[in-house]
């Protein structure tokens, strides 16, 4: 096999607690991650000088980053140190999903390369050993290997697999802005000012995962980020208010935050309701999708 070529799927946290910062500057978290039907589609190639990646990004997104630092091409890098595979690498890059926008597409873009690599490259490496590599290229890294809807937790390596949901109808809504990762939880600190934040009182896995089988509109999840990022002074806070209230009006039973923003989700019970609120929305957003939750699956090729 010469060329490969899969789907990169992004993600919602339909659920996002934050713990205090750690010694390491991580924080430990817990989350419901969910895969969406929408995403990058990345392909690898087994072409050019040994050694050597090169990245052809299908869309002017990607434009600003210089095609060594891409996460795709640090993945090769890092696959090449652990395994020895040294083949020249040409990889094409469709990307579609917002950069900085909490839908964790770069982190997709890294485990679809790590997968992708393990089936060009012959080396059949187990799970373990790709979840390794996936966790020191980003902690949200490890979910993406396998997807669906999964309980997460620590600096996001423990992953329990949950019980696919419904194919949910959701209304992604990008306020036109991206949300650095590491600033917005430097926000959220600062916000605390160093007060412990423990699980005190809090819905704990079991409430939590377990409320899932209630439909979206019962669903008690919350994420840290909001308050953090929504409220108080600022046009950008004033635009994460509005695009929720925005989902509300036009009929989402749950609305959030993804990540650590700045794209903002709502769910419907009716794929109709979606494409209607999309519709209305669009007249006012840079970025709006229609997508559906989507199940987890072995991984998946769309080409060889
Ligand atoms: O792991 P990743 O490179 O995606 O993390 C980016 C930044 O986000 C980290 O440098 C850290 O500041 C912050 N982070 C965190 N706790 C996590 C995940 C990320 O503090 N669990």
């Amino acid at each position: 096999m010469r060329r490969i070529k899969v789907p990169s799927p992004c993600k919602i946290n339909l659920h996002l607690s934050v713990g205090e910062r750690r010694a390491d500057g991580y924080h430990d978290l817990e989350s419901i991650f969910q895969a969406l039907d929408f995403g990058d589609t990345l392909s690898l190639e087994l072409a050019g000088q040994d050694g050597v990646c090169e990245l052809f990004p299908g869309s002017p997104l990607l434009r600003a980053v210089p095609p060594g630092e891409n996460i795709v091409c640090r993945a090769v890098s890092l696959f090449r140190r652990r395994t020895g595979f040294d083949r020249g690498i040409r990889a094409g890059l469709e990307k579609r999903v917002p950069l900085g926008g909490g839908l964790g597409g770069g982190s997709s873009n890294a485990a679809a390369a790590l997968g992708a690599l393990n089936i060009l490259a012959g080396t059949a490496l187990p799970p373990a050993e790709l979840r390794d590599m996936a966790l020191s290229l980003g902690s949200d890294v490890p979910f993406f290997l396998a997807g669906g809807t999964a309980w997460v937790s620590g600096r996001g390596e423990r992953i329990f697999p949950l019980e696919s949901l419904p194919p949910w109808p959701v209304v992604l809504v990008n306020p036109g802005f991206p949300s650095p990762t590491a600033e917005a939880f430097r926000r959220l600190d600062s916000r605390r000012g160093g007060a412990s934040r423990g699980p005190g009182g809090r819905p704990g896995r079991e409430a939590l995962t377990g409320a899932l089988s209630a439909g979206p509109g019962d669903w008690p999840f919350w994420n840290d980020f909001f308050p953090a990022l929504a409220e108080g002074p600022g046009e950008e806070a004033a635009a994460y208010r509005r695009i929720i209230s925005a989902l509300r009006d036009a009929g989402a039973v749950f609305t959030g935050l993804s990540g650590a923003g700045s794209t903002c989700f709502g769910i419907f019970t009716d794929g109709g309701d979606a494409e209607k609120a999309a519709h209305f929305l669009l007249n006012h957003r840079i970025f709006v999708y229609v997508t559906f939750f989507l199940a987890r699956s072995a991984f998946r090729v769309l080409e060889c």
